[in-house]
């Protein structure tokens, strides 16, 4: 051991007053349980609480807010139809028109995202004949089921109907089959007629209405996730 390592007993003792004349400083911990140090620690921890809060408030806002559809107050929770698909749609007979959206995904902590879906869309001559055709769609006054849309559009606006291409079973995207005028779904074989009354399979109903509109020659329709499986039409969200 040199003679730096050498221990020295009392080395860093502090200085004995009694021996230095000198008064000893006192810290805080000297006296924990005086006013001014309970007033300190009692300052010290409302401010802590009150940074906390303002930090959760932060972080819960864009928590809360990614929680709540965006069911778009003026109106952005419309999409815009493909404009070939829509003149299409104008353009056909008794076919179904398979056209493209771009669907609008927000979240609150990413860029808005675009996913590429479809939507079906018939033309309807006889909207009095659609209704008797499709009666799990209406109310005894004609109105959409449940409880028309949230819009406030018909199911048959501009003379057609749009349909969503999620199959009301388990949620495949179906398929048109031009040659018998009928939706048939790949996955467990549910079929639907040309107006999308249920005629095959184990869907538990028809498929399911979005409402559509025109605005400024555009056309655009609102997106709806109905509750797969049940016989009874139920929304679960609305757009994205
Ligand atoms: Fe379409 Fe099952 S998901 S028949």
């Amino acid at each position: 051991m040199s003679s730096h390592d050498a221990y020295h007993p009392g080395a860093h003792q502090p200085a004995d007053p009694a021996k230095t004349g000198h008064p000893r400083l006192q810290s805080a911990y000297d006296r924990p349980e005086t006013a001014e140090e309970m007033t300190r620690r009692t300052f010290m921890t409302n401010a802590t609480l009150a940074m906390g809060g303002v930090i959760g408030l932060f972080l819960a806002i864009p928590i809360v807010g990614s929680l709540i559809p965006d069911v778009g107050g003026g109106g952005e929770s419309w999409t815009p139809l493909d404009p070939k698909g829509w003149s299409d749609l104008q353009a056909s007979t008794d076919k179904a028109v398979q056209i493209s959206i771009n669907l609008k995904s927000k979240d609150a902590y990413l860029p808005e995202q675009g996913e590429a879906e479809s939507v079906w869309g018939i033309k309807i001559k006889d909207p009095a004949k659609f209704q008797t055709a499709r009666p799990d769609l209406f109310d005894k006054n004609g109105k959409v089921l449940p409880n028309g849309f949230p819009s406030g559009a018909q199911i048959v606006n501009l003379g057609f109907v749009i349909f969503s291409p999620i199959c009301p079973h388990l949620g495949c995207h179906y398929n048109y089959d031009s040659t018998a005028n009928k939706f048939a779904c790949p996955c467990h074989g549910s079929q639907f007629d040309n107006e999308g009354a249920h005629i095959a399979g184990p869907a538990a109903r028809g498929l399911d209405p979005l409402p559509l509109r025109e605005q400024s020659g555009k056309a655009s329709v609102e997106w709806i996730r109905y509750k797969p499986t049940v016989p009874d039409r139920l929304v679960i969200s609305y757009t994205n």
